[in-house]
């Protein structure tokens, strides 16, 4: 009987140890919390979901003592400062985070775990007139961009077992975004202006969350990890007025009335990419991964958010 116990017990051990390990930092962001909502699915990884007050990456010997404590073999890095107008004045900050915060975990990580680091649209100037691939030269124009195009090459730079996923428009039901300030001023007021000149694909975090996790999955099942530069929005393409006309008609609110407004008409501390669609390609042939139209992550996300606004 004793030994059944404790043989039983060793099985569970042994398991667990064959268990490959996920840090992710900057977990109770919008994209951590997406992650964390899905961690159940994937019950052969073990995941450390953790953020600033348990492991902050600027601390790099608290990275270091963290990933070899659990033997992480994989981080995903939410972690970032992304106040983008904020950024204009608290420029040492949004660079400790964004750029030298990922050389700590990228020269601890190097040759003990592989990262997967999510990065930016800002990253370029938005200039461009057609969807933009992960070839095409950065130019970023606000401190934020520029912090996180050093981030990724400070990555670069460093280890080889990287992939870099480029996001933009990112929204969800956790912390705060567009969709949720537009319902909320939908209801409180008659009339909103939004800009119609800047255009782009929102991103819902739950999707980006599953993708993450799927490479993740397909890395270890393939023994290969693809590394390089991605982008991952969702598919189509809109304006923020495109958008905001679709938020309340999808959330019921007829009351207030949505004028289109140019950039100029609404000017930002920070300047924004005018164009902004990012070319899927290569993450969809990669992974063989299939993206919903924005429209239809909306639908869904919006069923998560009743509730949360
Ligand atoms: N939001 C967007 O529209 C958007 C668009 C394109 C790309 N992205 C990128 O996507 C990623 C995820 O964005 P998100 O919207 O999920 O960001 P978020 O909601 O702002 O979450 C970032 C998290 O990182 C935490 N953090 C900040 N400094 C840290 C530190 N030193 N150590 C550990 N954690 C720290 C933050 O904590 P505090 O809240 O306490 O600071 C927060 O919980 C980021 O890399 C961002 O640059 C976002």
């Amino acid at each position: 009987m004793f030994r059944l116990v404790r043989d039983r017990r060793q099985k569970i051990i042994d398991r667990e140890s064959m268990r490959r390990s996920v840090l992710i930092t900057g977990a109770n962001g919008q994209l951590g919390c997406e992650l964390q909502q899905i961690i159940p699915l994937y019950p052969q990884f073990r995941f450390f979901p953790t953020d600033i007050d348990t492991l902050d990456i600027c601390d790099k010997q608290a990275i270091e003592r963290f990933i070899v404590n659990n033997c992480i073999n994989y981080i995903i890095n939410c972690a970032a400062y992304t106040a983008v107008d904020k950024a204009e004045d608290e420029i040492d900050l949004c660079f400790r985070i964004n750029r030298d915060a990922v050389r700590n975990l990228a020269e601890v990580a190097c040759g003990k775990a592989k990262i997967i680091h999510i990065s930016t649209d800002y990253v370029f100037d938005g200039k461009s007139e057609k969807p933009l691939r992960e070839t095409d030269s950065t130019n970023p124009q606000s401190v934020y961009g520029k912090s996180k195009n050093e981030g990724e090459q400070v990555l670069l730079e460093t280890v080889s077992d990287c992939i870099i996923i480029r996001t933009a428009w990112l929204y969800s039901s956790f912390g705060n975004n567009f969709v949720k300030t537009m319902i909320r001023l939908g209801k409180e007021r008659d009339s909103l202006n939004v800009v119609n000149d800047q255009i782009g694909t929102p991103t819902y975090a739950a999707d980006l969350a599953k993708a993450i996790l799927h490479i993740i999955e397909e890395s270890e099942k393939s023994n290969l990890f693809q590394a390089g530069i991605y982008h991952y929005s969702n598919e189509g393409v809109c304006s923020w007025y495109d958008f905001c006309l679709k938020i309340h008609e999808l959330a019921g609110i007829k009351t207030c009335k949505v004028h289109p407004i140019s950039t100029a008409e609404f000017p930002t501390k920070a300047v924004r990419p005018v164009y902004s669609v990012l070319d899927k390609t290569k993450i969809k042939a990669s992974f063989n991964l299939t993206i919903p139209h924005w429209e239809e992550s909306l639908i869904n996300a919006l069923k998560n958010f009743s509730g949360s606004f």
